[in-house]
């Protein structure tokens, strides 16, 4: 399929970010999203993420300026909205139960006097924003309207992530050029950041239209989608594009851990949950012995980044050990699709399998 033929709703996504196809790699936190993988996919004709939430202002610097040498296509860096002060004291029975897979690692639990360690957002924005780094995309909240105001100012594309119609409306009226529906399906941390106690659970099936009928900015489909059949159903459902995390994780280009990879190949359609027991923020991720010993604890976990921090050393003693246990072996519902490739032929095979899938039924009706 060629630009050309694309519908309105995609030239006008395309022509905001740049990009030739409307294919936006996921931007992955952690890890997964290295240079190497962004720079591949907009070179491929997509647009590449840098997950760069974690990342200190000279890390951040130090990659956006290794893209800037592999690619010289539009790409984007995304950051987490940061979160309220957090002020929950940890129950001893979570802690307990913290110590005890601790100890099974033979890792130091923080002492929680350490207090937990805040990432400035106005430092990490400020070098987007000295970098003149083409688009910018956030998930956890809307940032401030000074933010928005410097972001137009350099004539950067602003990616907002929303779960809920609610969310997606707000992030229009701060100043979003595009927002990335979040279906349930999706792997990772859900955005949402709404005033609802209980997170919205919108399946992308039912989030996609509500949110394309509500907006007037084009809208980015994610969660769930690995192939042409996806991508087409999800154009169907009014997106303008789509953003993909788990199948991009398959790619050479990407970093995943030989174990968490051997997971996600092995997966089936039930093997992901939703649990706030890494982080204390819900994402998907699969099932294993970490998130199984801690259930019936999800009550007493505390918020982002408290959760995070107290399980910080034992991810990272997991990892180190290839041990699945106590990783968080982050995952869409779809992941039994994932397949060995490169950057290139994922969006390669997406755009000429979603042409296919779109013949095929305009064809057969
Ligand atoms: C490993 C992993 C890390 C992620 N990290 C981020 C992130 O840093 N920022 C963000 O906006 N979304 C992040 N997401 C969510 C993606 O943006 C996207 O919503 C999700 O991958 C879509 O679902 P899929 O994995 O089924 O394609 C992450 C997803 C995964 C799988």
């Amino acid at each position: 399929m060629k630009m050309d033929n694309w519908p309105d709703q995609v030239r006008r996504l395309c022509d905001i970010l740049g990009i030739a196809h409307p294919i936006v790699q996921a931007p992955m936190a952690g890890g997964p999203s290295t240079p190497e993988l962004v720079a591949a996919v907009s070179n491929a004709g997509g647009l590449g993420s840098l997950g760069a939430g974690y990342l200190s202002p000279e890390d951040l610097d130090g990659d956006i300026k290794k893209v800037k040498t592999l690619t010289n296509k539009p790409f984007a860096v995304n950051l987490f909205v940061p979160p309220e002060a957090v002020t929950d004291t940890p129950s001893d029975e979570l802690l307990n139960r913290l110590k005890n897979f601790s100890d099974e690692l033979d890792v130091q639990m923080p002492a929680l006097t350490d207090g937990t360690p805040v990432i400035s957002f106005d430092e990490q924005l400020q070098v987007i924003l000295d970098n003149h780094v083409p688009v910018f995309s956030f998930t956890f909240g809307v940032p401030e309207s000074r933010h928005f105001e410097e972001l137009h100012r350099k004539d950067i594309a602003v990616i907002g992530t929303a779960t809920c119609v609610e969310e997606g409306v707000m992030l229009e009226k701060a100043g979003c050029t595009v927002v990335t529906a979040q279906g349930i399906e999706a792997g990772g941390h859900r955005g949402s950041f709404g005033a609802n106690e209980d997170i919205p659970m919108i399946g992308s099936m039912s989030l996609i239209p509500q949110l394309v009928d509500r907006l007037s900015i084009p809208v980015l489909a994610s969660g769930g989608i690995m192939d042409g059949r996806g991508m087409a159903a999800a154009l169907a459902l009014g997106a303008s594009g789509v953003q993909l995390g788990t199948a991009f994780m398959g790619c050479e280009e990407a970093c995943v851990p030989g174990v968490w990879l051997d997971a996600l190949i092995n997966s089936k359609d039930t093997s992901t949950v939703l649990t706030k027991a890494f982080t204390g923020k819900y994402a998907r991720g699969i099932k294993n012995k970490f998130v199984e010993g801690m259930s019936g604890l999800e009550e007493q976990v505390p918020e982002y980044p408290a959760q995070h921090y107290l399980t910080k050393a034992l991810r990272a003693a997991a990892k180190s050990k290839s041990n699945p246990d106590f990783m968080s072996l982050w995952a869409g519902q779809s992941s039994p699709f994932i397949k060995r490739t490169t950057a290139k032929e994922l969006v390669e095979n997406l755009i000429s399998e979603t042409g296919e899938v779109i013949l095929k039924l305009t064809e057969e009706f």
